[in-house]
């Protein structure tokens, strides 16, 4: 492991010596692997490096160097070469005068050593490697920098015929050979595209697959083949399915068309990430893929649907055009994620995809820039580049690219895309290149625009407005500010905006985005008459920008406006806004423990629940819900994890009885609906199910009494029973696992969690589940339930997903993993210390959960920082976690 070194974004120079072409042999044998590689090498022309020195990255924790030769004389050490822990430095005095030359080396690795889960690895049966970002130096020698890109003419991959049918890599199958004398055979791979080491993918195994095919616009006949362990073959279908979906997507919205003969997918179940758009060989974390009625939830399955889409997206935004440096990392991310999002709006509904999206941006993302490893959505410097792939780089970088797409309208963002495929098609780009594309396509200035991309921290943008019916003049007062970083300099703000009428619901001016580019802006509009009622301004319409917005009228206004903005905007993210804002306005109040007057949510609940004019059932669903416990920590200073849990509870409960009759009409109907239909995944179906699960939510949530909980625990028991699919079964026991004290209901909680862990029968998906379920419960005792599941048989911290699903879930657990006592971060510190020694990218994520302790009270920052201390002090600890940990305590 190499010591914590800080690299900083203005250091970038083009290196001395570019890679240009690339041949490697794999020969896969139990307990090690020999790598042979042929690097062509030729030099930089334009590169200001001084010494013109070879530098190859390799990770000698991993990679040892057996021989070396270059244009085939054998190297010494020392004269020739020096050797570091993670650099190989070829003497330029080797191949001076030469103006381009050959370099042999031959590594051994050991894959079934590795438990970081970068480089090459051995997962289950099967090896497999995961590159991005810095994993083939764990591989072998070489410049590991995105800014080389080579062809990879020539891949072989050798190992035991028998344990290992399936040899795959990027590109093109080549030749195989039949299994030799000693057991063994061959397969030679060759991608025609020049790439970045990142991109290279290897995968080894006995696997299964489904296969079909694609015929591009253009005539291209594209074989598909999705690969997984042989018992997991029957849930691959709906990412098939996703697949083809995402390929017409990209080219009817884009233009853009898949370039190889081959698109292989693999299922892989250890892995520190979501997946992985290695060219032509994309490698999946089996949560993103496998789904099935059984295996998986309604929100499984939009995943799978938008991780392929991302992954697939990625050969264009990305592989044909890829990042500079890492700096430049949301160029490909922010932009991916962006298109994912506009992929799954197309293929369901854009207004329920843009309210998840926005949820989950305000419950993650909001929250890191409110803490100390804030950073932009382009950062200056890291140590650890694999703790950048942040919610900012990513659902932040997204909303940048969507700011882009709102300045200048869907065809000019066309037009932008376009001239920056034209400019940078295989090569190298960065994020000012992407700019300049998106600037110069449409004759536009986004100079000022460049600030989203050096600045960090959420805005607040706080807004007034008033009629003056003399001159029918409408005014909008604007003004921005960084509270968590109050020297930035104004953003240039997209706020799409549209006035309405109070009495009628009118449109009072035509919909339209407002450039606001100022600390502080008035904008005007003439009407064409006086409204009837009052004249209300809906802003930031659709999430225009990843801001905080802030009403400055009077809480009286600010109620009736939300109530015109609940019943009548046109935008359909507003609509559902407003009545978020009330629900949280009433959590607030009754926090602050004074009398919460419920007038308004109740009428936006029953507006909600009932009104006729909402059509579909997820937009019903979603309205009726009630902000996130995280999303609404981010509107607090000094955050109360307790209170907030009690507040939002109470807030719950009133609604619950309030509207009991209700819900309980709407839960019956849709019973009555759904019973006997088949199982399908389409937003209609969804959103049934989502409606109907949100109903068994409230009406579960009335119990006050004993007999309120034995009744609430009877009907999600019966729920659970008569369930068809695994959505039905989660929503059940969810509000099951909840159970506590009453030992009637416990029985009936306690019967459902082992009905579900043996029909689970060992599912790895399901399990993580039932894991999941149990740690995020909201029993009093939820950290000893959570300690002894850490030695349940089936527990693991070396598999990713089951140790998210157990110890993830406890962190997110907000009210039992805050315990003022410090038992949750005691148990936490512990994990992470064993965790980082095993694979540090996971620990590093995981120490997360402590990092923000100057947002809670004295008690508990305290206890906090005392435990990131005593991780500070573990002996070899990750780069990772260190970088991380030392910039919380600095
Ligand atoms: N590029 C991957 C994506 O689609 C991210 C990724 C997968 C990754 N595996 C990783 C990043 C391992 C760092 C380390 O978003
Ligand atoms: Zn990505």
């Amino acid at each position: 492991m190499q010591a914590p070194v800080e690299i900083f974004r203005s250091d970038y120079k083009s290196p001395a010596n570019w890679v240009t072409e690339v041949t490697l042999d794999f020969d896969i044998y139990s307990g090690s692997t020999i790598v042979k590689s042929t690097l062509s090498v030729v030099k930089n022309e334009g590169s200001t490096v001084e010494k013109g020195d070879l530098i190859l990255d390799g990770d000698d924790s991993s990679v040892k160097l057996k021989e070396i030769y270059l244009d085939g004389e054998k190297l010494n050490s020392g004269s020739d070469y020096t050797l570091t822990s993670s650099q190989l430095i070829v003497h330029s005095s080797c191949f001076t005068g030469k103006s381009s030359f050959k370099l042999e080396t031959t590594v051994s690795i050991v894959p079934e050593d590795n438990t970081q889960l970068s480089g090459f690895y051995k997962s289950g049966s099967m090896y497999c490697s995961q590159c991005e970002a810095e994993g083939f130096r764990r591989i072998t020698y070489y410049p590991d920098r995105p800014d080389n890109m080579a062809k990879f003419t020539h891949v072989k991959i050798t190992a035991d015929a028998d344990s290992y049918p399936i040899l795959l890599s990027n590109g093109n199958l080549v030749s195989t050979t039949e299994k030799d004398g000693e057991g063994r055979h061959s397969a030679v791979w060759e991608d025609p595209f020049p790439k970045p080491s990142y991109l290279f993918a290897v995968v080894v195994g006995d696997l299964g697959s489904i296969k079909d095919s694609y015929t591009t616009t253009s005539g291209r006949n594209v074989h598909l083949e999705i690969f997984s362990e042989k018992e997991n073959v029957g849930k691959l279908d709906y990412a098939m399915e996703s697949l083809k979906n995402s390929m017409k997507w990209d080219e009817d919205k884009f233009g853009l068309e898949y370039d190889l003969d081959i698109y292989n997918v693999v299922a892989v179940n250890d892995f520190n990430m979501g997946a992985m758009e290695n060219k032509g060989l994309n490698v999946f974390n089996t949560a993103y893929v496998l789904a099935d009625q059984k295996t998986a939830t309604d929100g499984d399955f939009e995943r799978v649907e938008g991780v392929i889409g991302h992954e697939y997206f990625h050969n264009w935004t990305g592989n044909r055009v890829t990042c500079r440096d890492w700096f430049q990392l949301t160029l490909k991310e922010g932009l991916t994620v962006f298109r994912d999002q506009e992929f799954s709006g197309d293929m369901g509904s854009n207004d329920v995809t843009r309210i998840e999206n926005v949820k989950g941006l305000r419950g993650r993302q909001f929250a890191e820039d409110a803490g100390p490893m804030s950073h932009p959505i382009r950062p200056e410097s890291y140590v650890a580049i694999d703790n950048f792939y942040t919610a900012t780089v990513y659902s932040k970088g997204a909303e940048v690219i969507r700011m882009y797409n709102t300045i200048l309208g869907e065809a000019g963002f066309r037009k932008g895309m376009d001239l920056y495929f034209e400019r940078h098609d295989g090569s190298a780009a960065t994020c000012d290149d992407f700019r300049a594309a998106m600037a110069d396509a449409n004759e536009a200035d986004l100079e000022q625009f460049s600030r989203w991309y050096t600045q960090k921290g959420t805005p607040t943008v706080k807004y007034s407005s008033s009629y003056d019916p003399s001159t029918s003049t409408f005014t909008l007062d604007l003004s921005q500010h960084t509270a968590s970083a109050p020297d930035n300099e104004p953003f240039h703000i997209p706020v799409a905006f549209g006035v309405i009428d109070s009495e009628t619901g009118a449109e009072l001016v035509e919909s339209q985005v407002l450039h606001f580019k100022e600390a502080s802006k008035s904008f005007e509009f003439k009407l064409s008459s006086d409204p009837k009622g009052t004249a209300v301004p809906s802003v930031m319409r659709g999430f225009s920008a990843p801001v905080k917005i802030v009403s400055e009228a009077s809480p009286a206004t600010q109620k009736t406006d939300l109530l015109t903005l609940a019943a009548y905007d046109t935008d359909g993210f507003n609509r559902w806004e407003a009545g978020q804002k009330l629900y949280t306005e009433a959590i607030f109040t009754q926090l602050a423990g004074d009398d919460v007057n419920l007038d308004g949510v109740y009428q936006a609940f029953e507006q909600t629940l009932t009104s006729p004019k909402i059509s579909d059932d997820s937009i019903r669903a979603y309205g009726l819900m009630l902000p996130s416990e995280s999303g609404l920590a981010e509107d607090m200073d000094i955050i109360d994890p307790i209170g907030l849990h009690d507040a939002r509870t109470a807030i719950k409960k009133k609604l619950a009885r309030k509207f009991q009759a209700g819900v309980a009409e709407l839960y019956d109907r849709l019973t009555k609906e759904m019973s006997g239909a088949p199982f399908e995944v389409n937003s209609k179906a969804v959103g049934k199910r989502r409606l109907r699960n949100t109903c068994l939510d409230y009406a579960c949530a009335n119990k006050d009494t004993d007999e309120e909980v034995i009744a609430s625990a009877q009907l999600a028991h019966k729920h659970y029973f008569e369930a068809n699919c695994m959505t039905d079964q989660v929503a059940a026991m969810s509000i099951l696992s909840n159970v506590h004290g009453v030992p009637e209901a416990e029985k009936l909680r306690d019967e459902v969690l082992s009905k579900f862990f043996d029909d689970a029968n060992g599912d790895a998906l399901v399990l993580n589940k039932w894991f999941t379920i149990q740690a995020v419960s909201s029993k009093p005792d939820v950290l000893e339930d959570v300690i002894s599941l850490t030695s349940h048989p089936e527990f693991t911290m070396t598999n990713p997903n089951r140790c998210r699903s157990l110890i993830g879930a406890f962190t997110a657990n907000s009210a039992a993993f805050h315990a003022e006592d410090g038992a949750g971060y005691k148990f936490i510190g512990e994990k992470i210390g064993i965790l980082d020694a095993m694979n540090p990218q996971i620990a590093s994520r995981m120490v997360g959960c402590l990092i923000s302790f100057k947002r809670y009270d004295e008690n508990r920052a305290t206890k906090m920082r005392a435990e990131l201390s005593k991780i500070l002090e573990i002996e070899g600890l990750s780069p990772d976690t260190f970088e991380i940990v030392s910039k919380a305590l600095s």
